[in-house]
């Protein structure tokens, strides 16, 4: 059975990529900083942003073919001006280096296994700046920029990179802290992880080094 390392895949996004690649008969190990139990899953614990606990992830995984990075955050504070370097450099980091480190262990595994999927979450803010979040959309366009540096080195392998960008998912954190939002503008979780699916597949073969809109209706 072909296997798929989900980073991140107790958040709220993370439990609907792993329900949808399970059911769709994927081999599914999930890594994050703290062990927990997930039904029908293997669970790493690893802190991915350092690089010898992301290649032991990714060593551990038997007939890897696809990675999805789902670990980032973000942080909405006060124009560049009164932001400080500390945390500008944090959403650099927690939103850019898991994926720096995941994709420094697994591409030459998945070349060497014939090809497979790397797939990582930007933003559309990455797209469509707004004030008050430099450090987040200057780190999720580098998203973007890692994946495509990806897909120039990897895919003569037969290694798709590919990123989505969601505007707001529908999730516990964002219903709690827009309670005067209307949610139903918002994107389930459920239909990214389709589409996060669909890019892991085979069925995905033509398409690499894509910025894929899950906006729905937003
Ligand atoms: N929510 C939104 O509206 C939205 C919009 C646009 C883009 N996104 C992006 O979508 C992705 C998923 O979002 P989400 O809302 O599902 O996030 P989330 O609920 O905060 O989940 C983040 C996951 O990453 C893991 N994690 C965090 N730091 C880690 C580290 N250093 N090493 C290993 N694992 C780590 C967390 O588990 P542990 O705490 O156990 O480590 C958790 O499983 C993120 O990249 C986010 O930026 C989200």
């Amino acid at each position: 059975m072909a296997a798929a390392l989900v980073a991140g895949g107790t958040g709220a996004l993370g439990r609907a990529v792993v329900g949808e690649l399970r059911d769709s008969g994927w081999a599914v190990t999930v890594v994050n900083r703290h062990a927990r139990q997930v039904e029908g899953v293997a669970v790493l614990e690893a802190d991915l942003l350092d690089p010898d606990a992301a290649g032991m992830a990714v060593e551990g995984v038997e007939d890897l073919r696809a990675v999805v990075n789902l670990v980032g955050g973000f942080s909405m504070g006060p124009k560049v001006e009164g932001v400080r370097l500390a945390d500008f450099e944090h959403m650099l980091r927690l939103n850019l280096v898991p994926a720096f480190n995941l994709a420094r262990a697994a591409m030459p595994r998945l070349a060497a296994a014939g090809g497979g999927a790397f797939i990582c979450v930007s933003a559309r803010a990455a797209l469509r700046p707004f004030a008050g979040a430099s450090g987040y959309i200057t780190a999720k366009a580098g998203v973007l920029a890692l994946v495509q540096a990806l897909d120039a080195e990897y895919r003569g392998a037969g290694v798709r990179s590919n990123a989505v960008l969601p505007s707001v998912i529908d999730t516990p954190a964002n219903r709690e802290s827009m309670p005067d939002a209307d949610p139903s503008k918002w994107v389930p979780p459920a239909e990214i992880a389709r589409v996060i699916r669909f890019l892991c597949s085979e069925d995905s073969a033509p398409t690499s080094g894509a910025a894929v809109p899950v906006y729905g209706r937003a």
